[in-house]
């Protein structure tokens, strides 16, 4: 028995100081391992084998000359596989099959699992799945996405496809200022470094998955209601994950892995290729959009119109809400926001960062640019004049909306009053030069979860919570809300994370991981100091207190609860190449009280280099005649490195959620709101030219010429 530690509340609190990840020495000297690492007794390996049509029927699967192959051990497909429950209604309350495989002959797109071979090594289960022989019964599919699609339709299934107040047609016939234009962004993919991998295996009817993912607890859920268990029956483990940036939920490996190791009596490892991880793994959809905007002429709105469209699969509704921005950022007399969804044959597409927010505000912040030229109003100036009271759609206030300090602060530092408003005038060589600016906002909340803290003997503490660091430094960030909490010091608190063991959690999803582990953690912490002031000892295996914060979330006032931000970018386009070179980027956030300023600007960064990569690079291709990619890998598709990347500044402004126990808001997708649309608005601004399909590829600017050329 020792004494309870006594320390009163550190007078400087761990919360806002500069702090590494407590993991950083694992992670860069090799210690910690990721899922597909992690050594099992007894380990056979599944391999997926994909289908090579975009729709129809399997007829046959030939299995024969695989299963003779050395190591062969198994090969699964929808006619031997065991039956799973393929309506489970997942995280959002709605069935998603989309990674319950093997339980129809059906082929939805191409990429589609068909089979799972498993061997004894990964090297015989890749060359028997190469000779299985897979018939199909082919017919024509349709990969041709656009917003002209006679069957697109208002996407019912979610909140809510269409908002409406005023009259926009009346509206713009009264405005002195309109713009009407089309957006459209491609099919981009997450690209974590870190591919999908899972190993499974049961034992007396528990499964236990080790897993790469966004949530342990989200996991093992999905599990237990694909595989009919209860909840308590299914363990996930996810201790280090390498990027997930949406695509890590339930995918086709889990599933596949736990049917094998339940066919087989062994563990199973199923880990995915780059390029399985292009089609089985979800991806943002590409969108149309349409944006009508009508002024005074001072740039004052009376009609904000944006319309978008998004493809999907023929197996789930998945909508990408890029009216998000428009629903939030600015309020018009007349407001209609509308979603539309195609189905087509291809995979379902999912969350990928800022889902919604990222291509909406490429489009809407490219039409407030187009706006404040056709005003003569600085772009700035133009977003200052509209800055609503209350949410636009909502009417609910705002709980706290710091955007017009983002702007001034970030004006101030990117030299924004030198900007000559004059487009295609600065030019360095054969360079031409412009600058942009961008509006970004992305919406915060705080999900339900449950942690334990606990007081060690020794005078340590240990936080238990099924949070999941996807590497964005969520350890390290609870560590220091635990210490605020406990009034001790980050050295002395243990924060063991991605068990599905220590209970339900939210998922590192939704900008929201952060605000709700921390929000668990800081109840059970505050609640064991104060019965640590009361007892005196510590008995062996230490004092827990639990938390669930379930009802404190439910009670939350309902508010319009969005990180905003400021978005400054300076580009050089070379008019004979048709390069676009990114010179410097700036971004100034009101995101709520930011926990570790370390790993936050990474954060920001991070996400501010995806809008450089979004404006200028990514586009995933497919072939409409055989409905698949061209180039799924990271030599066809091209995402931002070192050498386009130049100079990004991240900083934030004061910033606080009233309502949070720590005034956390959210800063895991903000960062990349925005970004895109000042990289064009930069682009016009040196070319006098608009860009409104991304990427901006050099053929495009080339096509396009310069009018300052
Ligand atoms: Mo993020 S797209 O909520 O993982």
């Amino acid at each position: 028995m020792t004494t309870a530690p006594t320390r009163p509340a550190a007078a400087q609190g761990s919360v806002g100081t500069a702090h590494t990840r407590v993991e950083g020495r694992d992670k860069v000297t090799g210690a910690a391992r990721y899922a597909a690492e992690i050594p099992f007794t007894g380990l056979a390996h599944g391999w997926l084998v994909l289908s090579t049509v975009a729709r129809g029927r399997i007829r046959a699967v030939d299995a024969d000359a695989a299963l003779a192959l050395p190591g062969v051990l198994a090969v699964l497909h929808h006619g031997n596989a065991p039956r799973l429950v393929t309506d489970y209604p997942g995280l959002l309350g709605v069935p998603d099959p989309t990674a319950v495989v093997f339980q129809h002959d059906r082929v939805p797109h191409a990429g589609w699992p068909v089979a799972l071979v498993v061997a004894e090594t990964p090297e015989q289960a890749r060359e028997a799945a190469d000779t299985l022989a897979v018939h199909y019964d082919e017919e024509p599919h349709d990969i041709a996405f656009s917003a002209a699609r006679p069957d697109s339709y208002p996407a019912d299934g979610h909140t809510p496809a269409t908002t409406e107040k005023g009259d926009v047609e009346a509206g713009l016939a009264a405005s002195a200022v309109v713009v009407d234009a089309e957006y459209t962004t491609p099919e981009e993919h997450h690209s974590s470094m870190e591919p999908h991998a899972a190993t499974a295996r049961w034992d007396d009817g528990r499964l236990e998955v080790v897993d790469s993912n966004q949530g342990s607890t989200w996991v093992q859920g999905e599990l237990a209601g694909i595989f009919a268990l209860d909840p308590s029956a299914v363990r996930v483990v996810s201790e280090h994950v390498g990027g997930g940036f949406g695509s890590k939920g339930v995918r086709a490996h889990q599933v596949a892995a736990a049917m094998a190791a339940s066919v087989l009596g062994r563990p199973v490892r199923v880990v995915l290729t780059r390029r399985q991880v292009f089609s089985l793994t979800g991806y943002r959809s590409p969108t149309a959009q349409r944006i009508r905007l009508g002024a005074d002429a001072g740039g004052r709105l009376r009609v904000l119109e944006h319309r978008a469209w998004n493809q999907t699969s023929t197996v789930y509704e998945f909508v990408e809400s890029a009216t998000g921005p428009a629903r939030v950022l600015y309020d018009a007399e007349a407001h209609r926001t509308s979603q539309e969804v195609v189905r087509l044959d291809v995979p379902s597409p999912t969350w990928m960062r800022a889902p919604g927010e990222a291509p909406g505000s490429f489009a809407l912040e490219s039409a407030f640019d187009e706006l404040a030229e056709k005003c003569g109003v600085d772009p700035i100036e133009l977003r200052l004049r509209n800055e609503p009271e209350v949410g636009p759609v909502s009417g609910l206030p705002f709980a706290g909306r710091n955007l017009a300090a983002c702007f001034r602060e970030g004006a101030r530092r990117f030299g924004w009053a030198e900007r000559d408003p004059r487009p295609g005038v600065r030019r360095d060589g054969r360079w031409l030069l412009g600058t942009g600016t961008a509006a970004a906002s992305f919406p915060v909340g705080a999900g339900a979860s449950t942690a334990a803290v606990t007081a060690e003997a020794d005078g340590t503490f240990t936080v238990r919570i099924a949070a999941a660091d996807i590497g964005t430094g969520a350890r390290t960030a609870l560590t220091l809300v635990a210490a605020d909490a406990l009034g001790t010091a980050p050295e002395r608190v243990r924060v063991r994370i991605g068990d599905s063991a220590f209970g339900p959690a939210w998922i590192a999803g939704g900008s929201m991981g952060t605000r709700s582990w921390s929000w668990a953690v800081t109840e059970a912490a505050r609640e064991l100091r104060e019965r640590l002031a009361l007892s005196g000892e510590i008995p062996p295996e230490g004092i827990t207190v639990r938390s669930d914060t379930t009802e404190a979330i439910g009670a939350l006032a309902r508010k319009e609860r969005h990180s905003f931000g400021a978005q400054f970018a300076e580009v050089a386009v070379d008019v004979a190449t048709g390069e676009v070179r990114v010179r410097r980027m700036l971004g100034i956030f009101a995101a709520g009280r930011i926990v570790n300023p370390l790993t936050a600007r990474s954060q920001l960064i991070g996400g501010m280099t995806w809008g450089i990569s979004m404006a200028l690079h990514e586009e995933a291709v497919r072939d409409r005649a055989t409905g698949g990619h061209y180039g799924a890998d990271l030599a066809g598709y091209h995402v931002a490195t070192h050498a386009d990347v130049p100079r990004i500044e991240a900083d934030w402004v004061d910033d606080t959620d009233p309502d949070d126990p720590v005034g956390i808001k959210g800063i895991g997708e903000v960062g990349i709101v925005g970004a895109a649309a000042a990289i064009a608005n930069a682009v016009w601004h040196a070319t006098g030219v608009r860009h409104r399909a991304l990427p901006i590829r050099p053929d495009r600017v080339l096509t396009a010429g310069a009018a300052g050329a």
